[in-house]
Parts: structure tokens; sequence; C-alpha cells
């Protein structure tokens, strides 16, 4: 990167000269959010990116939301600025073994969870995303037979509130599933009064105490609709940026995970994409995301059936 050199400035010049829309997704960084041209959970960003003109499209988030925008969007350019920005939860459910599992149930519907590889959503009936899970399994009749995956805690928690019994793929995000039940306890007694927010991703136990489950839009409205003024918030701390800049008189806790020598509620594959790579990926159009054309074409159907459920 040049000496010197207005990060911001620079990165707003050439997303006009080069016709680029930049979208983030909340668990980005903050200045990664305030600097994008729209900011959402995974279902908003997958609407945007159908929608938009732009000749370019920077996703600040993780490789399974590029990938997303890039079937959504084929004649598009689609970047993400570090490719390694993956997803532990998509890396649970390994295109193969998913596809064999799904081929010795012929008779059961699939439905996929959108942190998944686009190989996965090729074998899959309907995406679901965590602002449109339920809706969608609802969309179909009591007794539908259906594989769900890869994420049990979000399965498990659309099971419960479904009254459905679909069968669940073992997958998990190690940024949800570490936050501490005993520690989440203690602050709720420091701070009488306080809501836990949670992800659906989160284990049983935090979703059980929670006074809210939620995607990250939906933790955000219900954060911002409130009466309380003070909340411990159960995912990745990222939202906290949009939370605090909303709320600026109200009190945002992030659950403390179970380590607490690290910064495990921060997705360390979203925390790869930073200004300086945003600024380089703008200026030299990479890395873009490419996906296969035989398994874009397979994915886009169950992409499409749940932007259109959820419309
Ligand atoms: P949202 O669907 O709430 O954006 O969550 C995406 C995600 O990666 C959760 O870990
Ligand atoms: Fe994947 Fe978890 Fe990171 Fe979300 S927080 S992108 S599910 S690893």
């Amino acid at each position: 990167i040049e000496k010197g050199i207005d990060l911001k400035k620079e990165i707003n010049r050439l997303r006009k000269e080069k016709n680029a829309v930049i979208l983030a997704h909340y668990y980005q960084n903050g200045e990664l959010q305030d600097i994008a041209d729209f900011v959402g959970d995974s279902l908003a960003l997958a609407q945007w990116a159908a929608k938009t003109d732009a000749r370019i499209l920077v996703m600040c988030g993780v490789h399974f939301m590029g990938e997303t925008a890039k079937i959504l969007c084929p004649d598009k350019k689609v970047i993400v600025p570090d490719l390694n920005a993956g997803c532990s939860l998509a890396d649970s459910c390994e295109a193969g073994a998913f596809s064999r599992f799904v081929a010795d149930h012929p008779d059961y519907t699939v439905i996929s969870y959108v942190n998944t590889s686009a190989a996965v959503k090729a074998v899959t009936d309907v995406v679901v995303t965590s602002s449109n899970a339920r809706q969608i399994v609802e969309s179909f009749p009591e007794n539908e037979k259906i594989i769900f995956g890869p994420d049990r805690n979000l399965g498990n928690y659309i099971n419960s509130i479904t009254g459905r019994n679909m069968m669940l793929w073992d997958g998990a995000c190690h940024v949800h599933e570490q936050f501490s039940l005993q520690k989440i306890v203690d602050l709720k007694d420091e701070h009488p009064g306080a809501l836990l927010l949670a992800h659906p991703e989160c284990r049983k136990t935090i979703l059980m105490l929670a006074d809210k489950i939620g995607s990250t839009a939906a933790l955000l409205k219900f954060a911002s609709q409130s009466e309380a003024d003070c909340f411990i918030v159960a995912t990745e701390s990222g939202i906290l940026h949009e939370m605090q800049k909303q709320n600026p008189n109200k009190v945002f806790i992030p659950a403390p995970p179970e380590d607490s020598t690290c910064a495990c509620n921060e997705c360390n594959f979203m925390r790869l994409n930073t200004l300086e790579k945003l600024y380089l990926s703008l200026k030299y159009e990479l890395p873009e995301i490419n996906v296969e054309k035989e398994i874009a074409e397979r994915a886009l159907l169950p992409i499409r059936r749940m932007l259109d459920i959820s419309a």
C-alpha cells in the first residue's frame, strides 16, 4: 500500500470509477460497516446482491456470502477482500459426505442453511437463513420428511418452535458454541433487568435463557424497539457496532466466551477482512469468487426458491 494514502478517500474514488458496490455483514469490523453501501444480515445481503446493477460487488463477509452473490449474479465480478475468510459451520458440512447422506434418503426434502458451500446448495431443495428458517420450514406440510443441515443448534431450535422432527446434520459454528452459560448467568445477576439476545446458532442452554432469539438483523431491531436499556449479546461482537450506533444511550455487553483469554466472540474468518484489503481488492479487482457453472446453475434454484418464499 502506498505510504500516506487516505484509504477511505481512495475507496470512495475507486468504487465510483469502477461502478462497484460494497456490501458488509454485521460481523465485519466497524470501519468496514461504516464505509459499506449496504450493511445487513445474510438474507438481506443475498437480497441486495440479487437486485444491484453495479459491475463489481465487493462482499465484506465470508466466502459463502460471496459465492451466494456470484450464483445470483453470474455476470458480475464478485470480490471478497480476503479469500481465506471461510466459515467453520460451512466447513462442518463437507459436500461429498452431505451428498451421500442426501442420496441415502431420497424421500426427504433437503433444507440447507445459507452457511454452506455452493456444492452443498447444489444438492439442496431450498436454502434458508436464520431470518427465514421458520417461515420456510412451515411452508412445507407437517408430515414432510426433511433433512436440515448443517447447524444442529438452529435445526434443534426450529424443531422446537415448529413441532417438526427434521433430521439434523451435526454441524456447528465455533463462535456461537463457545458462550459460557455460567458467565451469562453471572452477568444477569450483576445487571438485573438486562435482556439476553441470542443468535439461534448458540447452544440450547443459552437459547433457553434468551429473551430474544433471532438473526443479527432481528436482534438489532429488537434492541432498538425494546424499552430495556441493557442487553447481553450472544452473537459475534461485530453487531455491537450498529446496536450502539442506533442506541447510543443503551448498554450492550458482549456475552463472554468460556475461555476468557481469547476474543473468541469475534469470528476470526470475518475479521480477516480489513480496510486495507478492501482498498487493494477494489484497486486490483481481486480476489474474485468464481463458481463452477454446473454447480452454480444447480445451486441457484434453492437460493431463488428461498428469495421467492421470503419476498
Ligand atoms: P445472519 O443470518 O444472522 O446474518 O448470521 C450469519 C452468520 O454467519 C451467523 O454466524
Ligand atoms: Fe461462520 Fe460462525 Fe463465522 Fe458466522 S460466525 S461466518 S457461522 S464461523
